[in-house]
This record gives structure tokens, C-alpha cells and sequence, in this order.
């Protein structure tokens, strides 16, 4: 509390943030205000799609046209329902959702009901409360949705709202980070949603560097950010293909670094210090995201580092001691040596671990694994999976390790290698 003041507004920089301004996306805000201004003057917009991967600024700049119109209207400005189809994730949650949202009151239960009723109910609502307006259905990472069972079916009723509707009209935008999601769309769909499709194209690092800029006045006091530490987030975030939102990110987390290190500025090693810390971030995502089987393969080696600290794991030790945790829990299959050296080879993808095939004499080919990151931290994520933590495998020491056969295998390796 009692160090320097780094930020003026820390929201600047969250990612439902909306700028005043939004550097290099005229074009596109250009083009979905032409797709959709027709509807101040009581003209039907068409349905259309934007692409684009994460972090090149669709969700923004529907945003950002969607304000411009409102303020464009004295009265009666277009409805916009803006759904993120991450969360709202299934097509009956999507209908009561837009239902709920038009009605301002939780009128659909979250389950039950038939969706023609829905639908029904939601057409009289729709002529009911728009009038002779236009609502702009905005469905945002919508290859999610089309994932979902239905989820087609429930886009096509979507995008013919209008032959059913008396007075209102309704309008679908859909919002992609996946290029190839159309691939998976119901022909009829694709016809009557992609009408005009816009692409959103990744930032280079100087359209970073311009966005960070105009974002950090708004986030931060006076003086603390200087040009390379801009610089240094747009040239990492570049590298990720021109991820506007990793570049914030990247901004935020070195400013916090900085605060608590109660220091009067940012500098570039409080973007090194956020740039690992992300990192950190993903791999514990990742594995908690992990099927179990992979999870238990990293709890083996994990084991191995523990117990064993100087010995050599081999995917040899990895698949007997596996084959002891799995014994210890219900319902999990017991793996075949093939299938542990495909979770091993995952994990080195991953990057959590190296392995090296090595041939080791009369011992045959085998892989020689190493950890990559710090054993505290594979401790503490794999604490957090439930099946894990029950059986208490993190202290289970493997019989394997309790008998000297690896410690003699061991002293044989090493000499090989
Ligand atoms: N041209 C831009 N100018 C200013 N901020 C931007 C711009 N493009 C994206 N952003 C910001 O970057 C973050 C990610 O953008 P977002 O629109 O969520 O990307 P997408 O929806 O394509 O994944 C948001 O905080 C957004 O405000
Ligand atoms: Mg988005």
C-alpha cells in the first residue's frame, strides 16, 4: 500500500476492456458498421461471419460498432444480445438466454422445457419488446456451439427467425477464433449465416506496439512505462501470432511485478519475470487438463525424481511403477508399454519433460526421461487432481524404489551412457 503508484486504471487493461479507440481496424469497423447501420434506417442487415485467431480484436470491435451505432440513435437504438458461447455452451441454454435477456427476467429455467416452445415464446417476445426494430444476435466463439449436439440445428433456426417474425427482425453475427470451423457447419447454415464473411488478420508487432501505447496512458500513471518495456510485450505477443490479448497481458503482469516490488517504474526484466509466469500459467492448465492416465504417467516420473533423486529414469521404471498406481485406483485401466510411451512422448511435446532414446546395450532401446520444470510445481498442480489427492500417490513411495533392483540397474545405465 505505502509504494509508488504504478497504475492509474487498472481495467484498462483486462480484456473486456473497450478502448475509445481501436488502431488498425478501420477497415473491419468500417465494414461491420456498413453490414450493420442499414438497420437505423429499418432495413434488414444481413447474417454474416468473422474469423480470426484469438487476440486479433473481433470480440472489440463488434463491441466498439455496436456502442458507435447506439450513439448515432437519439432513440430506439438496435437491440444487441451478445452471447459467448464458451460460457453460455449449449444450444438450450443459448434460446433461454436470449429469452432472458429480451424479457430482464429469468423467465426460461435453466433446463426442461421443449425448445419449440422456447422458440415460440421467443418469437411473441421478440415482435413484443423490438418492435419494428432490429436485434443483433451476437454469437461469440461460436465453433463451440456448433461442437454441442443440436448446435446446428439451433443456428439454422437462429438465422430463419425472420420468416416468423410480424414486426421485429433478427439478425445473427457469428464469431469464430477457428478458421476451419465452417467445415462443420449444416450446408443450410452455411448458406444463410455466411452471407459476407470478414476476416480478422494477426497484429504484427508494430500494431502492437500502437495499441499497447494508447492502452498504457489510460492504465498507467505518468513516467512508470517506457518505449522498450512496449517494445518488449508487442515483440513476445508477435511471436504468438499477434495475440493482442497475450500483449496486455503481458503488460499487466509486469506492472504487478513491479508493484510488488514496490519499484516507481516498469522495466524490461518485469516483462521477462510476466512472460514466465504465463508460461507457468499454461503448463498448470495443461495438465490439469490431461486425462488421468497421462496425469498418473507424470505422477510416476514425478515419483521417480522424488524417491530416487540421482537415479536415471528410464520408460521402462515409468511403466511399472504406472502400473502400480493405477492398481491402486478403481476403474483405471492398466496400460500397455505402447501406450505409456505415447503418454511420455505427449508429455515431452508438452514440454514438461525431454526424452531421449537411448539403446543401452543388451537393455535394448529405451527412453531417458528428464523434468523440465520445477518438481515443486508439478507437486502442487498434480495435489490439485482429485483422483490423485484421494489415493494420497503424491507420498506413495513405489515398490519399484523400496527394492534395490533400480538402484543396480541404475549404476549399469550410467556406465552405458
Ligand atoms: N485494435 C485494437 N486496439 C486496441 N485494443 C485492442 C485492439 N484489438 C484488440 N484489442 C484488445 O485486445 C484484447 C483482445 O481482443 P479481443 O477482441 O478479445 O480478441 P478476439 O475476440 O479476436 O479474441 C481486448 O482487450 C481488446 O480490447
Ligand atoms: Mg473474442
Amino acid at each position: 500500500m505505502d509504494g509508488p503508484k504504478i497504475f492509474k486504471n487498472r481495467e484498462a487493461l483486462d480484456p473486456s476492456f473497450i478502448p475509445d479507440e481501436l488502431p488498425h481496424r478501420d477497415a473491419e469497423i468500417e465494414q461491420i458498421a456498413g453490414l450493420t447501420a442499414c438497420a437505423l434506417k429499418g432495413d434488414v442487415p444481413p447474417n454474416f461471419l468473422c474469423y480470426g485467431m484469438t487476440g486479433t480484436g473481433k470480440t472489440a470491435t463488434i463491441r466498439y460498432v455496436s456502442q458507435k451505432l447506439a450513439q448515432y440513435c437519439d432513440s430506439n437504438p438496435p437491440w444487441w444480445i451478445y452471447i459467448n458461447c464458451n460460457v453460455v455452451s449449449t444450444p438450450y441454454r443459448v434460446l433461454a438466454h436470449i429469452y432472458n435477456t429480451i424479457s430482464g427476467k429469468e423467465k426460461i429455467p435453466p433446463t426442461g422445457l421443449p425448445k419449440d416452445i422456447i422458440f415460440k415464446k421467443l418469437l411473441g417476445l421478440l415482435d413484443l419488446y423490438i418492435k419494428t426494430n432490429v436485434c443483433f444476435l451476437v454469437l461469440d466463439e461460436i465453433d463451440i456451439l456448433i461442437e454441442k449436439k443440436g448446435g446446428n440445428e439451433i443456428l439454422y433456426d437462429l438465422t430463419r427467425l425472420n420468416e416468423n417474425l410480424d414486426v421485429c427482425r433478427a439478425n445473427v453475427i457469428g464469431i469464430s477464433n477457428k478458421l476451419k470451423f465452417k467445415e462443420f457447419l449444416d450446408p443450410r447454415v452455411k448458406s444463410s449465416l455466411g452471407q459476407e464473411e470478414l476476416v480478422f488478420h494477426p497484429y504484427n508487432a508494430n500494431e502492437l506496439s500502437d495499441i499497447l501505447e494508447k492502452r498504457a496512458k489510460v492504465a498507467f500513471q505518468e513516467g512508470v512505462i517506457n518505449e522498450g518495456v512496449i517494445k518488449l510485450c508487442a515483440g513476445l505477443a508477435a511471436k504468438e501470432h499477434g495475440d493482442s490479448r497475450k500483449a496486455l497481458q503481458l503488460l499487466r503482469k509486469a506492472g504487478e511485478h513491479s508493484e510488488r516490488n514496490q519499484r516507481a517504474f516498469i522495466s524490461e526484466s518485469d516483462v521477462n519475470k510476466a512472460q514466465q509466469d504465463i508460461e507457468k500459467d499454461h503448463v498448470v492448465e495443461y495438465i490439469l487438463g490431461m486425462p488421468l492416465q497421462s496425469q498418473l504417467t507424470l505422477t510416476a516420473i514425478y515419483l521417480m525424481r522424488k524417491f530416487s533423486k540421482e537415479n536415471i529414469i528410464t520408460s521402462g521404471d515409468i511403466y511399472e511403477i504406472h502400473l502400480e498406481l493405477a492398481n491402486k485406483l478403481t476403474n483405471t485401466k492398466l496400460l500397455t508399454k505402447r501406450r505409456i510411451s505415447d503418454y511420455i512422448n505427449e508429455l515431452a511435446l508438452a514440454g514438461i519433460i525431454t526424452a531421449n532414446t537411448r539403446s543401452l546395450g543388451h537393455y535394448g532401446r529405451t527412453k531417458i526421461i528428464t523434468l523440465d520444470i520445477d518438481i515443486s510445481l508439478i507437486e502442487k498442480v498434480l495435489s490439485q487432481v482429485k483422483h490423485i489427492s484421494m489415493a494420497d500417490l503424491l507420498n506413495y513411495k513405489p515398490l519399484l524404489l523400496q527394492t534395490d533392483k533400480v538402484k543396480i540397474k541404475n549404476n549399469v545405465f550410467k556406465k552405458l551412457l
